[in-house]
């Protein structure tokens, strides 16, 4: 009988609860009703982002007078940089005095961490470790989340193919393939559980699009570019953080084939929202809608506003143009009303969805705060994915791991002591620096019994050699030498482009001093993107390129080092042997002339003073381990298009350490229209392996793969042949087969 009774309850409750779920107003009605209410001003203020009371992020051009007056008179919708619990609940206490008390969204660019500090984004993709990626990007959230942060401007999901421009650190590199493959985990780390949950902040895809390919690689320098090449290369990675969800998107500063991308009604209305349907924001670039003036494409702001709401263009980053012209676009019927109700709506959906509305404090919770920030498990796994960051370029004569009975190691460089420069470019203010781990740290708990010395030599940019016979004189007084050289972390970053991406200085000058000591020399090369330093690969036996680690900087260059870690990096973009190789990528079309080999200049594509070749290739990077490829098997030789191909081949760790080694699948397809390109990376899995330990690693090929947008910019696959290849880098093949499309 009880249990009956209980039955009749639980049914009845369920009965009573769906009646209820059911008269919930969904979100799409609350905006509704929320919006019948909004007076036309209102509405714009929903457009109006302006920068908060932490570092300004751009050129602030005028005194735009008292903020929080602006936010309770409903002209604001948005504050960007402006973290932690007390000043975001301050901001938001002014909007709960607006009329409508509707919540503000915080926006913030947590690139690669909040108050812990990981490696740079370009350094994490090195890893090819897509899990430990996504784990990052998760801890980022949280911490950011609880420190009253909404929203990052995060992922960068730019395809860089030139090292000069300094924004090639915030990326993934030059890869599509891989480039989505991180863009999609980035977006998932931000974003959590979803929008909603207390740890979850939105992700924000930026720059779209094609920012990255600014001509000479100088920062917001337009772009001119196929629409093919923009859709194979530019935009899968914007493509996949939209299918993962990505809350919102910020358009970029340059000129796409002379339209300003902020004005570009093509990749906002007709791509984004049309095409693939995306149903989030999208929010300018600093000021990128007043920059149209600059730019020649519109003659005021004015101009400039309604060129950018008509081309999708939702929230008004830091130009004001929206808050002071709309209202007047409306009257003088430039725009209509319908247009900014929808980009109102994308934004209030944003913040219902964040549950601004039930509690528009809930981010900003002193005890939660102090509670997420800094876990230890934070600081476990940043150091886990910055060891996960470093490429071993070169390991001559096994000069690593260190033995760890040395009488004494010289550690000469200008960084070895730095530790704010570990936390590279985009780094946030927010955790004390005195936490970062610098590499003599990282040395001193690591090194045992091993005493160090510790000279600098000279400095980042020094053009002065007076303190290299102190630098020799203690190198010869040690077993082995480990030089930490590098950029200042501010030499890439947002308008940090070089023409020169030589090592600055007399750095290169201070290890040539060093390697004529005859002592074994290990150089550690901290930069945000591919430097040009030619003598030093050529000449320096063992080489780590570690980017910007992030706080724990020190203690995995250490692991490293001691092989308490084994490196199994590969570089997600090519290091050119000098600049006038640049633009440089692997992924290039063959040519009607391609050259059989670096020398062969007769009459071919190459260049008569230098090989085609770059100085370290995509996807390189070594292990202290060896591993052999070998067995490779394909299920068919042919394939109709819906059918499957499995490729697989064994993996072996040939050496002596346990390691992990990221296997990759390249294809070609030999013949088609238009060309397709020389090798494409399709696919790559990160296989961890005990010494004398073999894996068989497995592959599928489907249609997906093969296709392509044609140059009618349709996407599909066309029959013919192709080549498939496995290796260990893109310039480093070790098995090779072939199948058909038929
Ligand atoms: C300009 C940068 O291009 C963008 O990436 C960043 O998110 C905004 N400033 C805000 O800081």
């Amino acid at each position: 009988m009880l249990r009956f009774k209980l039955l009749v309850f639980i049914a009845a409750f369920l009965v009573i609860s769906n009646i209820t779920l059911a008269q919930q107003p969904s979100i799409a009605q609350k905006v509704d009703a929320l919006m019948k209410k909004m007076t036309l001003a209102e509405k714009i203020g929903q457009l109006n982002q302006v920068n908060g009371d932490w570092e300004a992020t751009g050129p602030v051009t005028a005194d735009v007078g008292n903020k929080l007056e602006q936010i309770k008179r409903g002209e604001i919708g948005s504050v960007l940089n402006i973290v932690g619990v007390n000043h975001t609940r301050a901001f938001q206490d002014a909007a709960m005095h607006s009329r409508l008390k509707i919540p503000l969204l915080f926006g913030q660019d947590v690139i690669h961490g909040y108050s812990i500090t990981f490696p740079i984004p370009l350094g994490e993709a090195a890893s090819w470790d897509i899990p430990a990626i996504e784990r990052s990007a998760r801890i980022a959230g949280t911490e950011a989340a609880a420190g009253g942060v909404h929203w990052t401007f995060a992922p960068m999901v730019d395809i860089a193919r030139d090292p000069r421009w300094g924004r090639v650190m915030e990326g993934a590199g030059e890869d599509p393939y891989l480039g989505s493959q991180i863009a999609r985990a980035r977006v998932k780390g931000f974003q959590g559980n979803g929008l909603g949950s207390l740890d979850a902040i939105m992700a924000c895809a930026k720059h779209y699009a094609a920012y990255g390919a600014a001509v000479g690689g100088r920062d917001y320098n337009s772009v001119d570019m196929s629409l093919h090449t923009l859709w194979e290369v530019y935009l899968p990675p914007f493509k996949a953080a939209e299918e993962a969800g990505a809350a919102t998107f910020m358009n970029s500063f340059n000129s796409l084939n002379g339209t300003p991308a902020t004005a570009s009604s093509y990749l906002q209305r007709d791509v984004l929202k049309g095409k693939w349907g995306f149903k989030g924001f999208v929010v300018s670039d600093w000021n990128s809608i007043g920059e149209m003036v600059p730019h020649g494409y519109a003659k005021d702001n004015y101009q400039a506003a309604e060129f950018a709401l008509k081309a999708g263009n939702d929230m008004d980053m830091e130009s004001r143009s929206y808050i002071n012209n709309l209202a007047k676009l409306v009257a003088d019927k430039k725009v209509s009303v319908a247009m900014i109700d929808d980009a109102v709506r994308r934004i209030l959906t944003k913040k219902f969805e964040m549950g601004l509305f039930d509690d528009p404090y809930r981010y900003s919770n002193a005890d939660r705060e102090k509670s997420v920030l800094n876990r230890p498990e934070h600081v476990a796994a940043a150091r886990d994915i910055a060891r996960k960051s470093i490429v071993l370029l070169k390991n001559q004569g096994q000069v690593l791991p260190l033995s760890k009975n040395l009488n004494s190691i010289a550690l000469i460089g200008p960084l070895v002591k730095s530790k704010g420069e570990m936390k590279g470019f985009w780094s946030l203010d927010v955790g004390d620096v005195s936490q970062v781990v610098s590499l003599y740290e990282g040395m001193q708990q690591a090194a045992g019994n091993t005493k160090l010395l510790y000279v600098k030599g000279c400095d980042i940019t020094d053009t002065s050699h007076a303190g290299f016979n102190e630098a020799y004189k203690t190198a010869m007084q040690a077993d082995v030498v480990i030089m930490a050289m590098g950029e200042r972390s501010d030499m890439t970053g947002e308008a940090k482009s070089r023409a020169n991406i030589h090592i600055p200085g007399v750095q290169e000058e201070l290890i040539q001093k060093i390697m004529s000591t005859g002592k074994p020399v290990v150089v550690l090369l901290m930069a945000g993107r591919p430097m040009v330093f030619n003598w030093t690969a050529d000449h320096v036996p063992a080489i780590l390129y570690t980017w910007w680690l992030g706080n724990q900087a020190g203690n995995a260059i250490a692991d490293v080092l001691y092989g308490n870690y084994n490196p199994g990096a590969k570089l997600p973009m090519t290091f050119p042997r000098t600049e006038g190789q640049i633009p440089i990528y692997y992924n290039h079309y063959s040519t009607g002339r391609p050259p059989q080999n670096d020398n062969d200049v007769n009459y071919t594509s190459a260049y008569i003073d230098l090989p085609n070749s770059p100085k370290f290739a995509f996807g390189y990077g070594l292990s202290y381990s060896t591993f052999g490829y070998s067995n490779l098997k394909l299920s068919k030789k042919s394939i109709h298009n819906n059918e499957k191909i499995t490729v697989s081949f064994d993996l072996k760790n040939t050496g002596k350490y346990a390691g992990e080694e990221v296997a990759q699948l390249y294809l070609r397809q030999l013949v088609s229209q238009p060309v397709r390109p020389v090798k494409e990376l399709k696919g790559f899995e990160k296989v961890m392996l005990q010494p004398g330990e073999t894996k068989t690693i497995t592959f599928t090929i489907d249609k997906e793969k093969l296709s392509f947008y044609n140059d009618q910019l349709v996407w599909g696959a066309q029959p013919g042949e192709f080549k498939l290849m496995i290796g260990s880098a893109s310039d480093d093949i070790r098995l090779e087969g072939g199948f058909e499309l038929l």
